[in-house]
């Protein structure tokens, strides 16, 4: 256990060992409140306005995801699950990976579809990275893998991908997943960068397995960010409470319409949250209150479809190799293994 966690001792943060098996460490208690204040109201004062997508995910948020991903017209979820059941075993084969990190992990579902491709007598020697803001949904997979794979080694890690990633272990071979195109969720230039100071951050060997929504028929993709009951519209909303919940801001989402569309010159389904009626924002929190005009739209995220273009053009600006790229047969998502090599 010492082992398993010393690594992350050395660094920031606020760490706790829970168990034998279970350790946890916060990196989100190192931002300041006011921090994450300046960004809403930066974001809120801007034009367009916009909140990070990162702010959906609060318990109730995370929940409602979960239920977006139960949802017939969400197929992403379901597929990207369908192809790791059928090369879970292709993705480990050759390689000793000991250290699995999973951003922006989420619930523990599609992790669970890779390490049953392990032998039980491995689960020993593997220690698992659950890296993401929802301090519920680490606590809760570290707490159900550790049952489901005894001997697996659960560090939690609640922090920012886009601010900590500096915490990524170093020692082991190292499987990086960031499934869900969650990466769509970033522009094209954030994205690159993105995967870049990850590729830094790996070793000769490591590899990052990369789950891609894929560009299809606009009805297919607008349907999934419009679903029939509504689920889709009250996880778009519930932003709204969570941003009161941390900046004090008086949003009422009740005032505001739930908008997802494909837009073709960008190739992301964008989503935006628009103002039913003329409204102040204000805050104790805010240095001036804010207008949202009737009409006006929030921007809340963006969640990019790739080509087989956009994915070698990621590959090389990365400069990671390309081990794998697992379709399903409709080609609606795909799942890239790329490797280091130097
Ligand atoms: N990987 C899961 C969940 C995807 S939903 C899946 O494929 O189903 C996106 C996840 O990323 C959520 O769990 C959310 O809490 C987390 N997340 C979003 N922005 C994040 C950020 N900036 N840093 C860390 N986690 C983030
Ligand atoms: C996590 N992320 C990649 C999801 C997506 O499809 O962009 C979040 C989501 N937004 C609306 N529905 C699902």
């Amino acid at each position: 256990m010492t082992e398993f966690y010393k690594q992350a001792d050395l660094l920031n943060g606020n760490h706790s060992v829970l168990a034998d098996d279970i350790a946890i460490s916060d990196f989100l208690q190192d931002e300041s409140e006011s921090e994450v204040v300046d960004e809403i109201f930066k974001g809120l004062s801007a034009e367009p306005k916009h909140i990070s997508s990162r702010f959906f995910y609060d318990a109730a948020g995370s929940r409602l995801f979960e239920e977006i991903t139960a949802l017939p017209e969400y197929y992403p979820t379901r597929t990207e699950k369908s192809i790791l059941h059928r090369v879970s075993h292709d993705i480990i084969a050759h390689n000793q990976y000991t250290d699995i990190v999973e951003l922006g992990s989420g619930d523990c579902s599609k992790i669970s579809i890779l390490l049953d491709a392990f032998e039980d007598q491995e689960m020993g020697k593997i220690r698992y990275f659950p890296v993401d803001v929802s301090e519920d949904a680490v606590m809760q997979s570290a707490d159900e893998l550790v049952h489901k794979y005894p001997g697996l080694k659960v560090h939690g890690i609640l922090a920012d991908f886009m601010k900590h990633l500096q915490i990524l272990p170093g020692e082991g071979n190292s499987l990086i997943c960031f499934f869900g195109s969650t990466l769509g969720n970033l522009d094209n230039d954030q994205a690159i960068d993105f995967i870049r100071h990850v590729k830094g951050l790996m070793k000769k060997g490591d590899a990052l397995l990369l789950g891609l929504d894929m560009v299809k028929d606009t009805r297919v993709l607008e349907k999934a960010y419009n679903d029939n009951q509504g689920i889709t519209a009250k996880f778009n909303k519930n932003i709204l409470q969570v941003v009161n919940q941390i900046a004090g801001t008086n949003f009422d989402p009740a005032n505001f319409q739930h908008v997802a569309f494909f837009n073709p010159e960008q190739s992301r389904i964008e989503m935006h949250l628009k103002a039913m009626k003329e409204q102040v924002l204000t805050s104790p929190n805010f240095p001036k209150a804010l207008v949202v005009k009737k009409g006006e739209m929030i921007h809340t995220e963006n969640s990019r479809k790739f080509t087989n273009k956009d994915i070698r053009e990621l590959a090389n600006a990365s400069g990671l190799s390309i081990q794998g790229n697992y379709n399903d047969q409709k080609e609606y998502f795909s799942l890239l293994q790329l490797i280091c090599n130097e």
